[in-house]
């Protein structure tokens, strides 16, 4: 799925310089917008186990969540088709602009058998790393964790993408809170939502969310990993949650591979 990947980046990348050229944006909204989508800058001591994924240019796409020391859970549409050598991980950097932390090599692309698209569920993978990293992992959801996923709940995401729809990855790493969605919300919202497959957080307002480059990145309750950033229309929309992989619902499929 490398290609779709190239393919959002480049239309991003146009609509973005089309609404620069005619003037749409004003002046200082790329400076003024706020990270995530309405989050803030975090620090990677407190969140050790978000890492972010990289092209072998260097050029981030996508985040992960250390699940063992070299095990990495991401998004199955960051990975889908490419190669281990095409993917590199970043642990330990807060910055992308300081040489901070491992940047390790992937040995091994395990992505979910049945994905076949974000919008069809599935949109799972694990990488396995060519080192262990120091980095603690980060529990994943179970089976057992059915509260963990109760609407309201307070959930943290984080990632290096984009900080406005449309605009520009982040440099530092960001955090945004925020509430899980009832199935029935995001059914709403979402025709294709699988409730068994899915889980979505956001405001009714909107003005909080993951955006592009986020995806493949945690969402977190109470220190265990509740989703990974998968989909959503357009970013920070209101009555337009995030969609995000309910992790417990792939919890078997990924421990699997975590032992392996
Ligand atoms: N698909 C995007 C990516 O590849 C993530 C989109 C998340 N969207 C949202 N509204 N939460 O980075």
């Amino acid at each position: 799925m490398a290609n779709t990947r190239s393919r959002v980046w480049s239309v991003a990348g146009l609509l973005a310089a089309a609404a620069l050229s005619s003037g749409v944006l004003t002046a200082g909204a790329a400076t003024a917008a706020p990270p995530i989508v309405g989050g803030e800058p975090a620090k990677i001591a407190e969140h050790p186990w978000v890492v972010y994924l990289t092209d072998t240019q260097g050029n981030q796409f996508c985040g992960g969540t250390v699940a063992k020391a070299n095990k990495v859970i991401t998004a199955a549409h960051c990975v889908s088709g490419d190669k281990p050598e095409a993917v590199q991980v970043v642990a330990g950097r807060e910055s992308k602009q300081s040489n901070d932390g491992t940047v390790a090599k992937v040995t091994n692309i395990w992505v979910h058998p049945q994905y076949q698209d974000a919008n069809s569920g599935s949109d799972v993978a694990v990488l396995t790393l060519g080192q262990d990293l120091p980095q603690q992992p980060l529990a994943i959801a179970s089976k057992d964790d059915a509260p963990l996923y109760e609407a309201g709940k307070q959930a943290s995401v984080l990632g290096w993408g984009a900080t406005a729809e449309g605009g520009e990855a982040s440099e530092n790493l960001q955090k945004a809170e925020v509430p899980l969605t009832s199935d029935a919300d995001c059914q709403k919202a979402y025709p294709q939502y699988k409730a068994d497959a899915m889980v979505c957080a956001g405001l009714p307002q909107g003005g909080v969310d993951s955006c592009q480059g986020d995806s493949g990145g945690p969402l977190v309750v109470e220190n265990k990993l509740v989703g990974i950033v998968s989909t959503g229309n357009g970013c920070a929309r209101p009555n337009a949650p995030g969609i995000y992989t309910r992790v417990a619902a792939y919890h078997d499929d990924v421990q699997q591979q975590l032992d392996s």
